[in-house]
């Protein structure tokens, strides 16, 4: 059966502070896409959070981008809202732009990464999450995925991916898309992701058309002009049967990479996988979080959630992450710790800088 996945999510009000999502505000949203299921508007929802980012997964076949699953999704986020700011959460509302839906919650403040596809006999799809930290942070991740046989020995072994995969790179100044074909142009891809504040993937796609991930690419900054929270990404990946198995998938979180994001969206900290329990940055607002949820698709329904950073194998990259986050903190308020000052201009950073303008002689 013809399948749309979209997962839909927005930071609506934080628990305590940035650091996580409150079980209410969960609770409702919940309800309502329980509702919709009942409803015939979905065909199946799972509602989760990663720090402060309440993350909807919905099945349904009416297409991504979808009007009537967007607006279902605005409607979760504003009675979310309401009790964000009951409760007096932090930042209740905080990706929420605008008053009026317009049709696509994309530009609105939530962010979205949605796959159509033909439903695989057996399609197993894992759905990343992250917290405190920007869309380029896949960069990494995806190309070690598709195009790193030092990763993914399926590029060297498997019949069905030796041919490689296209990668989709957006510029986020110009809003412009080129596609990039792996092996044979991975030295110009590299070229660009190298710089994800700049470089997005935003979908790879296997040689004979079929769509293997999608990654949510807005920058809530470039939406308000300033700096209202970071745009912390959410990644669709498919595994095995001629993609990358859920093991390699997974692999190309093990090393905990450097990423914008952390306190403020001013620094950079290591992402570090984590099981759904332990995805609550504290430690100056961070270090940035990841989790994975597992699903195997059945006629459209979710079979899953499985928590699958939930392993001792990760324990390693946690260490690390831990390590790298030590060091970098060490480093206070100086680079590489803090951003450069390119990405600074849309934090609060200039208006200080401002009253020094008439005493440079
Ligand atoms: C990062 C983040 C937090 C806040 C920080 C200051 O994405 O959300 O690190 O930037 O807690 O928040 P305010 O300025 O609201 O006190
Ligand atoms: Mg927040
Ligand atoms: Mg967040």
């Amino acid at each position: 059966m013809k399948l749309t996945l979209s997962v839909i999510k927005a930071d609506i009000g934080g628990f305590v502070g940035h650091s996580s999502s409150h079980p209410e505000v969960m609770e409702k949203a919940g309800e309502m896409l329980d509702k919709a299921v009942e409803d015939d508007k979905l065909i199946d929802a799972r509602v989760l959070a990663c720090g402060d980012d309440l993350q909807l997964i919905m099945t349904h076949q009416k297409g991504v981008e979808a009007e009537e699953i967007h607006k279902l999704a605005w409607d979760v986020f504003m009675a979310g809202t309401d009790i964000a700011k009951k409760l007096k959460l932090y930042g209740a509302g905080q990706d929420i732009l605008s008053d009026a839906f317009s049709g696509n919650v994309k530009g609105m403040g939530p962010g979205a990464a949605e796959m159509s596809f033909e439903e695989r006999p057996s399609d197993p799809v894992i759905v990343f999450m992250a917290d405190k930290t920007s869309p380029g942070a896949w960069n990494y991740n995806l190309y070690k995925i598709f195009a790193d046989a030092f990763n993914t020995a399926g590029l060297v072994i498997d019949p069905h991916m030796h041919d490689g995969f296209i990668f989709e790179v957006l510029d986020l100044k110009t809003g412009k898309a080129v596609k990039l074909n792996t092996p044979e142009e991975i030295y110009t891809l590299l070229g660009l992701i190298g710089s994800p504040e700049h470089y997005v993937i935003r979908s790879v796609h296997r040689k004979d058309g079929l769509w293997a991930a999608e990654a949510s690419t807005q920058k809530l900054s470039k939406i308000a002009g300033k700096y209202v929270g970071k745009d912390d990404p959410v990644l669709i990946v498919r595994g095995q049967a001629g993609l990358p198995a859920v093991g390699e998938i997974l692999e190309a979180f093990s090393y905990p990479h450097i990423v914008p994001g952390w306190m403020r969206g001013s620094h950079n900290g290591p992402l570090m996988p984590v099981s759904f329990c332990d995805a609550t940055p504290s430690r100056f607002d961070g270090p940035p979080r990841v989790t994975a949820a597992g699903f195997q698709l059945a006629e459209g329904k979710l079979v899953g959630p499985r928590d699958m950073f939930d392993d001792p194998s990760f324990d390693t990259a946690r260490v690390k992450a831990n390590q790298l986050a030590e060091d970098l903190r060490r480093h206070g308020p100086f680079q590489p710790a803090r951003l450069p000052e390119g990405d600074m201009e849309y934090t609060t950073l200039p208006s200080i800088l401002e009253k020094l303008e008439g005493r440079f002689e």
